[in-house]
């Protein structure tokens, strides 16, 4: 994975969760934060999401995999646990 310099928008160590990040905008939007040296969390279900999706990015060690439903309020307090924003594409 090519790694790019980070975006200025967000400090260096900016941490986002990306619900539905498993699906097909969920997965772009993962791989395009990882690329600008963010760090990334995703929730998802795997409902119709797909493990190929994260395939490209998943060895990153910015990136970790939570499967869980965002139904479940514990489950969501886990996930948001120590991140800065929250991009919801769970649907
Ligand atoms: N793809 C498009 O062109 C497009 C255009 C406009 C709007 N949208 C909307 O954007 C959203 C995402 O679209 P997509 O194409 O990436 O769909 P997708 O099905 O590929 O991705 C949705 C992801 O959400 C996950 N998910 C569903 N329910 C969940 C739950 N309860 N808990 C955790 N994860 C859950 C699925 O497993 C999947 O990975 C949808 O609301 C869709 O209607 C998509």
């Amino acid at each position: 994975m090519t790694e790019y310099a980070a975006m200025p928008v967000f400090p260096e160590h900016t941490h986002f969760l990306v619900t539905g990040g498993a699906g097909f905008i969920g997965s772009n939007i993962c791989e395009s934060l990882l690329k600008m040296g963010y760090r990334v969390r995703c929730l998802d279900d795997l409902s119709t999401g797909k493990t190929e999706n994260l395939e490209s990015f998943s060895g990153c060690d910015r990136f970790e995999f939570i499967k869980g439903d965002i139904r479940d309020f514990d489950t969501c307090m886990r996930a948001a646990e120590g991140v800065d924003y929250v991009l919801h594409h769970a649907a």
